[in-house]
């Protein structure tokens, strides 16, 4: 079993029991998919030691959202954490991440240029819940580095830029999306979805790759994207955004096309379902 951390008091107990050794650090909400298990894989390759968080960070939900809704599996998690060898997780309650409550909490505003797009455009106050838990949870593990999936691909852009401007000097690395055998990208919310949903999202994986090809093959990117939307609403999701933007801005138009990276939000159904592909 791992070793379970709750409180400020283990953790600190924990980092000075590491003396030299090197902490690989994963964030997550728990409900843990091979998904989450690549990402402990790389910390592991990379650290001495590995320390897995589970919190469903309220902050970062929206109203009427699905926090309360959201899967909660601890004693199936700390079995796949046990299985995959990480060597402790932290389970830190509200009253640890928000010592003056969730509603007065200090709250960390990034630039406007990488929240208000994308995924920003939904959920307003999302990554500003995001950054704000990732900043508490960068101070209390203090780790050496730590793993992201490049599944939320907006999230570890902004959290690029947030290690950057707070000088938290952790060493932040990316895993690739992992995804199930029909395309589908592995997510927590997929089990939100009917069987013939499930069939429906695999259409996002399938559109963004037909929508590389057509760029690499000299079609406008305007055309392509509109393209995109049309077949996903005749899959009967709900298009969010189908987009292409810069892999290290996030601006608008990369210099280059190999710079690119295709984006999409939708929902189907009530379920909101994010993916991206990158040109190279
Ligand atoms: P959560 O959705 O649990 O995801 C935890 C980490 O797993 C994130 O870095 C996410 O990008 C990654 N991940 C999820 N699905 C993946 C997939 N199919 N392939 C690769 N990586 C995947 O993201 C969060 O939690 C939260 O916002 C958090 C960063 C923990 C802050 O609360």
């Amino acid at each position: 079993m791992p070793q379970i951390i709750t409180t400020r008091a283990e953790l600190s107990d924990f980092r000075a029991q590491l003396n030299a050794k090197t902490l690989g650090f994963v964030p997550t909400m728990g409900n843990l998919h091979d998904g989450h298990l690549s990402l402990m894989s790389i910390a592991q390759q990379h650290a001495d030691v590995t320390l897995a968080s589970i919190f469903v960070n309220p902050t970062q939900f929206g109203v009427g959202e699905d926090l309360d809704a959201y899967p909660r599996t601890l004693e199936a998690d700390l079995a796949q954490l046990k299985k995959q060898g990480v060597d402790a997780v932290f389970l830190p309650d509200e009253t640890v991440i928000y010592p003056h409550g969730k509603e007065s909490t200090l709250s960390i505003h990034m630039p406007s240029a990488m929240t208000d797009i994308l995924c920003g455009l939904d959920r307003p106050t999302h990554f500003q819940g995001v950054a704000t838990v990732v900043a508490k949870l960068f101070q209390l593990v203090k780790p050496t580095l730590a793993v992201f999936g490049e599944k939320d691909f907006q999230q570890l852009a902004i959290i690029r830029r947030l290690n950057e401007e707070l000088f938290l000097n952790v060493n932040i690395l990316s895993g690739k999306i992992i995804r199930e055998s029909t395309g589908l990208a592995m997510s927590s919310r997929n089990q939100y979805l009917s069987p013939d949903e499930r069939q429906r999202a695999t259409w996002l994986s399938k559109t963004l790759q037909h929508s590389r090809t057509r760029l690499l093959a000299g079609d406008s990117v305007n055309s392509v994207l509109s393209a995109a939307k049309e077949t996903l609403a005749q899959q009967g999701i709900k298009v969010e955004y189908v987009d292409f933007r810069d892999i290290e801005t996030l601006a608008n138009q990369p210099p280059d096309i190999q710079r690119g990276i295709l984006l999409v939000a939708g929902r189907l159904g009530t379920t909101r379902l994010i993916d991206n592909l990158r040109i190279v």
